[in-house]
């Protein structure tokens, strides 16, 4: 049911934990399924590339699997390069998630894009394509078709 590479980075994730000060920190949960994300970024304020991404979470083994690719995949990388790694990329590097469990995948990136709305604001700058990101992601499920 689960690829090799979800097993994987479920049982061996990378980027678990806290970032102390960090330069923006982002909370999301999906209402339906009682999960929360929580993603801290360390981002260099010249450059704008994050030097540091952790995450902690309260959700299933693909959220585990997902965040823990999520952040491999922004670590190293601009913010608005950031921007653009979307649950499809995450899920096409991790070769895959069952139907039923693609929305787990998304709770990454919500809270990805949660933690650079809280820099933006911190910073007093403005993202362009980024927007205001919802605490709840199932209320933007059901506008959705899986
Ligand atoms: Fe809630 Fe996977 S079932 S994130």
């Amino acid at each position: 049911m689960y690829s090799e590479k979800v097993m994987e980075h479920f049982s061996n994730p990378r980027n678990v934990g806290e970032i102390e000060n960090a330069s923006g920190v982002g909370t999301v949960g999906n209402a339906k399924c009682g999960d929360i994300m929580r993603i801290f970024l360390d981002i260099d304020s010249e450059t704008k590339i994050i030097r540091d991404v952790k995450f902690k979470t309260f959700g299933c083994g693909a959220a585990v699997a997902t965040s823990s690719m999520a952040t491999e995949l922004v670590k190293g990388k601009t913010i608005y390069e950031a921007l653009k790694v979307t649950n499809k990329a995450v899920m096409e590097a991790l070769d895959g998630l069952p139907p039923v469990k693609v929305h787990c995948s998304l709770l990454a990136e919500e809270a990805i894009h949660a933690a650079l709305w809280d820099y933006a604001e911190k910073s007093g700058i403005v993202i362009e394509g980024l927007s205001k990101p919802k605490n709840d992601i199932s209320e933007a499920e059901e506008e959705e078709d899986y």
